[in-house]
């Protein structure tokens, strides 16, 4: 289903669910198949919403290298960019471009190393940038610019992080937190834990997951 509609699709007056997909398995990823659970059911619920999905985890990213990096400050005191630096920097223009239209966000992510994997990472270096997603304000400091917008993040670990020497170890639901709060994102996290885990436990745990989710499609 993502790779038929990779590219986000933009056309009408209908309000736009974006679903950022970053597991780069496909079948067999659980925080895509729990994110299309809960997106179908949305849709149902919300027929005003399309649907518009980037894979960002299957599908080569625009890099964000040395040009971005220079692009990143050049650009907002309006100095001239490089030919490799205009590319870089019209390409996270365009990625943010697409969360800013969208009225609402579900990103589904594994966890990687106790964190997000790169592909999330390279995605969040290019929309997040001052003046877009986040300014700064005399006196305030960093004000967020993405007010309005829910996001949901669906994510899946093979651990179980239900004890404190876990949960320090938990580097992915803490930043996911963070980031939307700093930009302005009202967020929820809803998470399927132990897919290492042997079949019978992790289908306890999908089905607590599916119904947070199916929960959640109701108001989100
Ligand atoms: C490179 C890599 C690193 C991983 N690191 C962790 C980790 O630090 N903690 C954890 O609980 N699971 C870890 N896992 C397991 C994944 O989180 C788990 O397989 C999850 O289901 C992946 O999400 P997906 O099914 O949507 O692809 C790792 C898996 C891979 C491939």
């Amino acid at each position: 289903m993502l790779q038929k509609r990779s590219q986000p699709d933009w056309r009408g007056k209908m309000k736009k669910l974006l679903h950022i997909a970053a597991s780069p398995r496909l079948e067999r990823s659980h925080s895509r198949r729990l994110a299309n659970a809960f997106i179908a059911e949305f849709l149902k619920r919300n027929p005003d919403y399309r649907l518009a999905e980037i894979d960002i985890g299957a599908v080569a990213q625009p890099r964000f290298g040395e040009a971005g990096a220079a692009a990143k400050f050049k650009a907002p005191r309006e100095l001239e960019l490089t030919p490799a630096e205009a590319r870089e920097w019209r390409n996270a223009q365009s990625s943010f471009e697409q969360l800013r239209e969208a009225d609402r966000l579900v990103v589904s992510t594994p966890m990687w190393n106790f964190s997000m994997p790169y592909h999330l990472k390279q995605w969040i270096d290019r929309v997040m940038q001052s003046g877009w997603s986040f300014g700064m304000e005399p006196g305030k400091g960093y004000v967020p610019l993405l007010g309005g917008k829910k996001a949901l993040f669906v994510c899946a670990c093979g651990g179980v992080y239900d004890t404190p020497e876990m949960l320090k170890l938990d580097h992915l639901r803490p930043y996911l937190r963070f980031w939307a709060e700093f930009n302005g994102l009202d967020a929820a996290v809803v998470s399927l834990e132990g897919t290492n885990l042997d079949q019978e436990r992790l289908a306890g745990n999908e089905a607590a997951a599916r119904s947070a989710l199916s929960k959640l499609a109701e108001k989100f």
